[in-house]
């Protein structure tokens, strides 16, 4: 069996996250059970929430435990199998965590899932058309119920869930601005991903600042705000929605390393009637297989051409990942664990 190098959680961060609270370890592969499957992963997922997870926090999930393998979502290929229903060279995906292999007991339901390449890349499974696409299909479809001619507006326009809301977004014939950071991920915004229009918060002091710039770019005002951010962009955006607006809080990314991100004006949810909800993509598993199945359709069609952030190597991840939680991604946070 390989030598697996893995990412284990060594030591909870106090304020901002940091390299030294992970550990590379080498382990043994330990030998197949009945019913086991070793996957080796060709990539495995960057995501905010395991932020979260390194605290020892009351939060919707488990904390990461300390000396294990970090969690997280993984594709790639099964090596060997002892399960009469995966196959050597079968593609898959799973939540293998930070680690090079997996020995994944496949009778348990959901934990290894066979996936088509012919017409979607591997990696796009962990993007677009996996977690964060389903999260931008919840929060909009669900929670922001859109109709066409109407403006929406997602924040952390590029990244993984918000290159999902704009294809998802523009299909229902919505009006769709994002917000993001940097002129270049701006420009891609609209160039690549189909946004009417992106404006970056990063050239804009303060919330009334970016309020003005909404106003340009939303003369219709809002009607669904997708949340991924917290902070002075709430704040902007909440100050141009209509009246019975909604607002799928999905993330609050600007407060992950535990300073406050206060709401300046919360009267505003009710003098415009608006509906407010945050919601967990896992906990609505029910929408998975028909979000799955438009957002493969996209992908596969060339309206959703996500854009992706590759490391290299394992040993890249703790970088990758404090990256990511400063916004030095450009799409979604991948490490290629093959060479
Ligand atoms: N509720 C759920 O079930 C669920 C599921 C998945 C994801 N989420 C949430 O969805 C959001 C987006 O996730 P993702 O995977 O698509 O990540 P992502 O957008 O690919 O990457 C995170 C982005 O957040 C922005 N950012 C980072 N720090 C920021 C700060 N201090 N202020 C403002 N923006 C900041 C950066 O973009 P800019 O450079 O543009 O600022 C960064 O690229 C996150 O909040 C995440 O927690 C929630």
């Amino acid at each position: 069996m390989p030598l697996n190098h893995q990412i284990h959680l060594d030591n909870r961060p106090v304020g901002e996250a940091l390299a030294s609270n992970f550990k590379l370890v080498v382990s043994e592969t330990p030998a197949l059970q009945d019913g086991e499957v070793l996957v080796r992963h060709h990539f495995l997922s960057l995501d905010p929430y395991m932020r979260g997870r390194m605290n020892d926090a009351k939060n919707y999930a488990q904390p990461q435990p300390l000396g294990q393998t970090m969690i997280g979502g993984t594709a790639g290929e099964v090596v060997a199998s002892s399960h009469d229903k995966f196959a050597v060279g079968d593609t898959v995906v799973g939540m293998g965590g930070w680690q090079q292999y997996s020995v994944v007991d496949a009778n348990q339901v959901g934990a290894l899932r066979k996936v088509d390449t012919t017409h979607v890349p591997l990696s796009a499974y962990l993007g677009a058309v996996g977690m964060p696409g389903v999260t931008a299909w919840y929060g909009l479809v669900k929670i922001i119920e859109p109709q066409a001619g109407q403006t929406m507006v997602v924040s952390a326009a590029t990244g993984a869930v918000g290159s999902a809301f704009a294809a998802l977004s523009k299909a229902r014939g919505c009006r769709t601005v994002g917000i993001a950071g940097g002129p270049d991920k701006c420009r891609y915004a609209v160039e690549e991903l189909g946004f009417d229009a992106c404006i970056d918060y990063k050239t804009h002091a303060d919330a009334a600042s970016l309020s003005k710039a909404l106003r340009e770019a939303c003369p219709q005002g809002i009607d669904g705000y997708f949340e991924n951010v917290g902070g002075m962009v709430l704040d902007a955006v909440l100050s141009r929605m209509n009246a019975f607006g909604r607002i799928a809080v999905c993330g609050m990314i600007a407060g992950y390393n535990g300073a406050p991100v206060p709401m300046a004006y919360p009267s505003l949810i009710l003098t415009n009637r608006l509906k407010v909800q945050g919601f967990i993509v896992s906990e609505h598993m029910e929408v998975w297989p028909a979000a799955l199945k438009e957002l493969g359709a996209l992908v596969a069609g060339g309206q959703l051409r996500a854009r992706e952030s590759i490391a290299q190597g394992i040993e890249a991840a703790p970088e990758a990942f404090l990256g990511l939680l400063k916004g030095k991604n450009f799409g979604k946070q991948l490490v290629r664990l093959i060479d």
